[in-house]
């Protein structure tokens, strides 16, 4: 929630992205995985459906 550990924190998350429209972007990326924005360390594939990916990253947005 709070502390890096293999990706970033949510709320690091939540506050890089403050008032920016990147929830579908940030979907994507949660279903397909990528890297490249906090570190060296990609974020593999995770194995849920479009709609649970917006809800996910709609939580962790809100975690500021
Ligand atoms: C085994 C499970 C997971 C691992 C090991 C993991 C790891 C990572 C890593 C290493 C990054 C940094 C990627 C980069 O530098 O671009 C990252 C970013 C992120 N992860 Fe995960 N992750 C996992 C699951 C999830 C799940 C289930 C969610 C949804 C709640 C999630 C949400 C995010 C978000 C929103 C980012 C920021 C992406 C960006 O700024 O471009 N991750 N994760």
């Amino acid at each position: 929630m709070d502390k890096k550990i293999l990706g970033p924190a949510y709320k690091d998350v939540a506050a890089k992205y403050a008032g920016q429209d990147v929830v579908d972007q940030l979907a994507q990326k949660v279903m397909k995985g990528g890297g490249g924005v906090w570190g060296q360390m990609p974020m593999p594939a995770n194995s849920v459906t479009p709609e649970e990916a917006k809800r996910l990253v709609q939580w962790v947005l809100s975690k500021k």
